[in-house]
């Protein structure tokens, strides 16, 4: 098998292998400013692809290099013949020498991912709200979005999105800000100087309104726009709200004891340990005393940074150095869903990728997890 990177030569090729694989390919260019990708040869004719983004995902504040890697198709043919994972060990070097220190997916075959250790690290959300579970809010005087709001617009986003763990920051030029202009419904609530507020996006097609962004920098500009939704009753009996702000959906919606969230997880990989730590922010470490954890990585597949590591905690910063006595070993499988906050460590001890004492670990990340009761009364 010959790997090689895809280049603009390889379109057909690319469109044929997922055409095959999804059902259907899109006519975009497979290479473009902030994407690349590879191909995998069998006998000299292409028999798998993979593409790599180059985004940035908020952690801590931050936003941290991370490739996101998508469509993933191999030949029928070629399966079940590690061309998958062959391309996968080969796109771990390549981030590496790109400077993506994470990457992160979304995995039809988590197992293939998982092999190579990426690994459940949060979530994808739509929720489906009736309208009539919409606060009635006094509705927000919006008009619809031009060109000159894009940098307000972006600006909003980002805002938010640098406090949740996990949101890209829409930089270019992975993505293209424009693009949401695009959209049937882009309204803008403008603020008393004309300052953009807030904006809501969302897109309507023969199922229903999805709602793709809807944020507000204040509790009733949110409302606002979410009752200009109530404006479809009787036509639509609920909307689709994707969750970019989860105060929006957790905390000013009115949705009833039982609603329907369609959820999908993304997978992380943490590739450069080192530098995925030094790109983060730590806003838990301000405060703490001088503090370390001696690691010890297993990560056959990045070899870079498996074994001893000493994670520091020093004058608010955090830092991995070589060495230490290796007394909390991680698999690699640990080290996203850990580096997000998604699991503290009791649950990935339990699941047999964490062992020796890390409750400092949880506390830089401040690894929440959901309260839950598994009892209902
Ligand atoms: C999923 C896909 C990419 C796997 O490619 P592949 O080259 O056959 O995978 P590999 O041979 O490297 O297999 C790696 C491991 O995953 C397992 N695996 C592969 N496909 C699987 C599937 N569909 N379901 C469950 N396990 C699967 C293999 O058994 C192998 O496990 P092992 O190492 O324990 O033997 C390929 O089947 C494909 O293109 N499918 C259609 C498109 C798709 O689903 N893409 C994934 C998008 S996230």
């Amino acid at each position: 098998m010959q790997i090689r990177e895809l280049s603009d030569n390889d379109a057909d090729d690319v469109r044929r292998l997922r055409k095959v694989a999804f059902g259907s390919a899109s006519e975009e260019d497979p290479v473009r400013p902030g994407r690349r990708g590879l191909i995998a040869e069998l006998d000299g004719r292409p028999a798998a692809v993979l593409t790599i983004n180059d985004f940035h995902q908020f952690y801590g504040g931050a936003p941290v290099p991370m490739a996101g890697i998508g469509g993933v198709a191999v030949d029928p043919h070629a399966r079940g013949r590690g061309v998958a994972t062959g391309l996968l060990d080969r796109s771990l070097a390549d981030l590496r020498e790109h400077g993506q220190p994470l990457s992160a997916l979304y995995a039809t075959v988590p197992s293939v991912y998982r092999s190579r250790g990426w690994e459940r690290a949060g979530v994808f959300e739509w929720l489906d709200v009736t309208i009539d579970r919409l606060p009635a809010a006094p509705r927000t005087v919006a008009r619809p979005a031009g060109e000159t709001d894009l940098d307000a617009l972006h600006a909003c986003y980002v805002d938010l999105a640098s406090t949740v763990n996990g949101l890209l920051d829409r930089s270019q030029p992975a993505i293209d800000v424009a693009d949401v202009l695009k959209l049937d419904i882009v309204s803008v609530a403008p603020g008393h100087d004309g300052e953009v507020r807030g904006y809501l996006t969302a897109e309507r097609n023969r199922d229903g309104l999805r709602v793709f962004d809807l944020i507000g920098r204040d509790a009733a500009t949110q409302l606002g726009l979410l009752s200009e939704l109530t404006s479809w009753a009787g036509l639509l009996d609920q909307v689709s709200l994707r969750v970019t702000d989860p105060a929006v959906t957790g905390l000013l919606t009115n949705q009833g004891l039982r609603y329907t969230v369609n959820t999908s997880t993304w997978l992380l990989r943490v590739v450069d340990l080192p530098a995925a730590v030094a790109a983060r922010g730590w806003p838990a470490a301000e405060g703490l005393k001088p503090a370390a954890v001696d690691l010890d990585v297993v990560d056959e597949h990045a070899p870079w940074h498996a074994g001893r590591q000493r994670l520091v905690v020093d004058d608010g910063s955090v830092r991995i150095e070589p060495g230490g006595s290796g007394a909390v070993r991680l698999h690699a499988r640990a080290l996203g869903p850990w580096f997000s906050g998604m699991q503290d460590s009791h649950a990935l001890r339990r699941a047999g990728l964490l062992d020796g004492p890390a409750g400092l670990l949880d506390r830089l990340v401040g690894a929440p997890g959901v309260p839950r009761l598994a009892d209902f009364f």
